[in-house]
């Protein structure tokens, strides 16, 4: 898929400032003789060293952890360091950099600032469930500000790895199922980081350099095991899978990190293919790649070579920077001696790191990013967590809202009203290091209120909340160990389960409503958290049941950083409020959405199935010789199971609202599409409900014939829109030749002559369709 969207920051540039020092504009000429001449005066050591990126702060992801960082800096053999969180800290270290070492060398600052810094914005996967270019942008935005204001010049974020496997618990890290979307995202989120074209040089001290990953195909290891094994035709790479990291490219992103996985049998640190070929010659990349954790160690264990075999392959495969391994300064002297890497390929390597710092305007000021003043002024302000609040309300799906069974006329469950007393119960329901979500490094856990705390404080004077835990997060000790590392601790309860359950139960019988806060702890999903049982933990399910019982309404408000199966949850709880992690102000928004302040317009990225043996269970799959006729659950010789349906519980694009929205059939404004020109198709869209509300009006579109075999549908349009109760608006999109190519089977990007359906609605099933012809 090629680049659809062009360069189009939705920020008005500089219309969310923090405090910007402007450098004055530099040629690429200024930037080559400034280059050269620095080359002229470095070692081979030390060029070997700007290529080492070790580690530091109380974070590290793996086991690896590099020693006397101090004494190497000063060596000049260290190009970066990433996850060391303070500016006091790294205006040290960078002066360690520039007063100690020979040639005083800037030092990069890195850190996994991926959902926000110390504002935090719900989990990737939740973001993208807003749809909303403008807000994601805003986010990464105010990431980069804050960021930026504590010394730190480079995220690893955006991670754009596409995923069709829920078991895998990156999914959360990530944007979902569908290459479309996913591409729209990562542009949205490189120029939240970067503002204008780091091509152009970073001009302002509050915008960072952004690092797609993890590439590529790392969401599409085996299994859903964490690091596993990929095989993939090259169909499907580039018709499914690689578009976000090319458009990535294509918005200028400063940096992309290689991924562990292997690729065609290759490692990806050490494929020359992917680095090489693909990346610098196909897509014209002019960043610097630098390794995943490890990466260049660990095709030892891929089995490979020895340390120096692989450190030689990454090198020559298009690696510029090491992460932890030491796999560069500890070997490639030797392998320079030995002709196994050439001097010139070292100089590539390093002149791209010396550009990048160029660009980020480190060799103009190298405490450009260490204003002590600043984190005060734009760290979690309030502007931030008021944007961050909004946004988090946007990326919530509601899954269900029904009047309670009892009640069939009634109103459904959601909003709540503001009154009486409302109980929150359930093992996350008062939890303050889990609201963030997984990979929020930077995070002041204690500042965030949990949901208990949250609602309360909206509702004082309003609603009596109450609370009680009623279960632990999972029955097995062992296993909620294992799901609460790193300081995301659920103080596990040593009560039994029944004396749980019992105190929860006297709390419900004080309650008009039950909000039960149930689902994953942060930590279970994200990095090395992969699950093979996706259902709600087994005390979970218990205490659930339980509530229902009492026969009072009952809105499980879930958390999770993936798809879970809800199949007993759908049929047996009257309203479901997906609500992922929200971030630092996730209670806040809760709070709006439950009592209808905010009326829920999140839409999901991701299917979710209805047990884990239809994974992966995706929107945009293929026909089959034999597929099953719509509306059958099951036909002998067809391609089907004979203990389930082909369907998703809530299928790509899914989400309900407090209000409903009509769709009118779609006019084409001519039935066929020739050579040039384009098609618009357009619906009209109204609030047929109560209640004003957002709606995201999704296009899709089946090739019905092509030389290779197409899917049964493609997302190539969406329009976020707001109506207020009764109104209407027509929604267009403009169809051209270009959304209608693809990847033939020798790798042309084409678009065939032939009939194509275009389908437009609320989610990826419920469409309206109309025939058009490309001739
Ligand atoms: C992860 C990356 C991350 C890196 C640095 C790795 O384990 O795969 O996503 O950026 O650690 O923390």
């Amino acid at each position: 898929m090629k680049a659809i969207f062009k360069r189009t920051s939705l920020l008005l540039m500089g219309a969310l400032i923090g405090i910007s020092t402007v450098q004055a504009q530099k040629s690429p000429q200024d930037m080559d003789r400034f280059i050269d001449a620095l080359m002229k005066k470095m070692t081979v050591e030390e060029k070997i060293g700007q290529l080492n990126l070790p580690v530091t702060g109380d974070i590290t992801t793996g086991q690896a952890k590099s020693s006397d960082v101090a004494a190497k800096i000063e060596k000049g053999l260290v190009g970066g360091l990433f996850n060391l969180k303070g500016v006091d800290r790294i205006l040290e270290v960078q002066k360690l950099a520039v007063e100690k070492s020979r040639l005083g060398i800037p030092l990069l600052f890195g850190m996994d600032v991926i959902h926000g810094y110390e504002t935090i914005f719900p989990i990737p996967l939740g973001l993208s469930c807003t749809w909303d270019m403008a807000a994601i942008e805003k986010s990464a935005r105010i990431a980069a500000i804050e960021a930026s204001a504590d010394g730190i010049s480079w995220t690893f974020s955006p991670m754009v790895d596409i995923s069709r496997d829920p078991r895998w618990g990156r999914v959360s890290e990530g944007s979902g199922e569908d290459p479309f979307l996913g591409g729209a995202i990562a542009q949205a989120m490189v120029y939240g980081y970067q503002g204008a074209n780091l091509q152009d040089q970073l001009r302002r001290n509050d915008e960072i350099m952004a690092c797609v990953k993890h590439f590529a195909l790392y969401g599409a290891g085996e299994a859903g095991r964490d690091y596993n094994t990929v095989d993939m035709s090259r169909n499907r790479m580039f018709n499914e899978f690689m578009y976000p990291y090319e458009a990535a490219v294509e918005a200028g992103v400063g940096s992309v990190m290689a991924s562990f996985n292997e690729i065609d049998g290759i490692p990806a640190t050490g494929n020359k293919w992917l680095l090489s070929d693909l990346l610098r010659g196909q897509w014209g990349f002019e960043g610097f790649v630098v390794t995943d954790f490890t990466g260049i160690a660990e095709m030892i264990e891929h089995g490979v070579g020895d340390l120096q075999t692989v450190s030689a392959l990454a090198l020559n495969a298009g690696v510029d920077m090491d992460m932890v391994s030491e796999g560069f300064v500890g070997t490639l002297m030797k392998s320079i001696k030995e002709g196994k890497v050439r001097m010139g390929t070292l100089n590539t390597a390093c002149r791209r790191i010396l550009e990048a710092k160029y660009k980020l305007g480190l060799f103009d000021n190298p405490y450009k990013y260490c204003d002590v003043n600043r984190p005060k002024r734009d760290i979690f302000t309030k502007e931030h967590r008021d944007a961050a609040r909004k946004i988090a309300s946007e990326s919530f799906v509601l899954l269900k809202n029904a009047p309670l069974a009892a009640q069939k006329n009634a109103a459904p469950v959601l909003p709540l009203k503001k009154q009486g007393t409302v109980a929150v119960i359930g093992p996350l329901g008062n939890t303050r290091s889990n609201m963030p979500g997984t990979w929020s490094v930077a995070a002041r856990l204690n500042d965030y209120p949990s949901l208990y705390e949250g609602l309360k404080e909206m509702m004082a004077g309003k609603v009596n909340i109450t609370y009680a835990k009623g279960s632990n997060l999972i029955g097995d000790a062992a296993y909620e160990e294992r799901a609460t590392m790193f300081g995301r601790s659920l103080n596990r309860d040593n009560r039994t389960d029944q004396e749980l359950l019992d105190e929860a139960l006297k709390v419900a019988a004080g309650a008009d409503v039950i909000v039960a806060a149930l689902g994953e702890s942060s930590e279970m999903s994200g990095e090395s958290s992969s699950r093979t049982e996706l259902g709600l933990p087994d005390v979970q399910h218990t205490l659930l049941e339980a509530l229902l019982k009492t026969g009072k309404p009952v809105v499980l408000t879930l958390f999770t950083g993936r798809p879970l199966t809800l199949n007993w949850e759908q049929e047996h709880v009257p309203a479901i409020l997906n609500v992922w992690f929200g971030g630092s102000e996730a209670a806040y928004a809760i709070g709006d959405v439950l009592f209808g302040d905010v009326n829920p317009s999140g839409k999901l990225t991701m299917t979710f199935p209805k047990n884990v043996g239809q994974i992966p269970l995706f929107y945009n799959h293929k026909n089959t010789g034999r597929p099953l006729a719509e509306g059958k659950w099951f036909e002998k010789f067809r391609s089907n199971y004979l203990d389930v349906d082909n369907e998703p519980l809530y299928p790509f694009g899914y989400g309900l609202s407090y209000t409903n929205f009509q769709y009118s059939d779609i006019a084409l404004s001519t039935p066929t599409l020739g050579k040039d020109g384009s098609v618009t198709a357009v619906v009209t869209v109204t609030n047929t409900g109560k209640y004003d509300g957002a709606e995201v009006v999704q296009l899709y579109i089946r090739d019905l014939v092509g030389s290779i075999t197409r899917p049964v549908r493609e997302l190539k349009g969406f329009n976020k829109i707001f109506l207020r109760a009764g109104e209407s608006k027509t929604v267009s999109f403009t169809i051209t030749r270009d959304l209608l190519r693809f990847y033939d089977y020798d790798m042309n990007y084409v678009a065939e002559p032939g009939d194509f359906n275009i389908m437009i609605g609320g989610n990826s099933q419920t469409v309206k369709t109309a025939k058009l012809t490309l001739k």
